[in-house]
């Protein structure tokens, strides 16, 4: 007889997001975007990287479950301090390699985390996705020469 809740709460937790998948905070939503790339990408960083790479993520509820809080805080801490995409988006980051970072994250498939796909089931960026990610860096990059 099994009484360990984990493999029901793995199910529960992996198919609440897939029903209601994770959305930025308002302040993502609001940074500008001045060109139609953008606007793809930051669609894109919104729907599957923004939760970890930046310093006012929306966080799902039960990021307040003890344990889970500090295992997702971790997350965000981390992600973040490598890389604050929302900066990157809103063209304010000073760190001259993060283009070439990220397009290897991309390329590399590196990005999200594994841990964050074991509950978050459609969490990878799919091909059309990448595709407009690079075009983007593509373009900040001959924007910036
Ligand atoms: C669940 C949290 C999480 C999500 C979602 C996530 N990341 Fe990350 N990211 C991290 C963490 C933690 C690190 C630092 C550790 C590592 O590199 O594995 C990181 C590191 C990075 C880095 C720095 C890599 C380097 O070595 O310079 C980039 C770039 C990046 N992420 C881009 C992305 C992109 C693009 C997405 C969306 C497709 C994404 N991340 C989604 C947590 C996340």
């Amino acid at each position: 007889m099994s009484s360990y809740p984990f493999p029901a709460l793995f199910l529960a937790i992996g198919i609440f997001n897939l029903l209601a998948p994770p959305h930025p905070a308002p302040d993502y939503t609001a940074t500008p975007a001045a060109t139609p790339e953008t606007e793809a990408a930051k669609a894109v960083i919104g729907a599957k990287c923004i939760m970890c790479h930046s310093k006012n993520p929306a966080l799902p509820f039960y990021a307040k479950i003890i344990g889970a809080e500090i295992f997702i805080q971790k997350h965000v801490q981390e992600g973040t301090g490598m890389m604050n995409l929302q900066e990157l988006l809103a063209g304010t980051s000073t760190d001259k390699w993060a283009y070439d970072r990220l397009e290897h994250t991309i390329t590399s498939q590196k990005m999200p985390i594994a841990s964050y796909l074991t509950l978050h089931w459609n969490g990878k960026l799919t091909q059309p996705e990448q595709k407009t990610l690079l075009e983007w860096i593509e373009q900040r990059r001959t924007k910036s020469k």
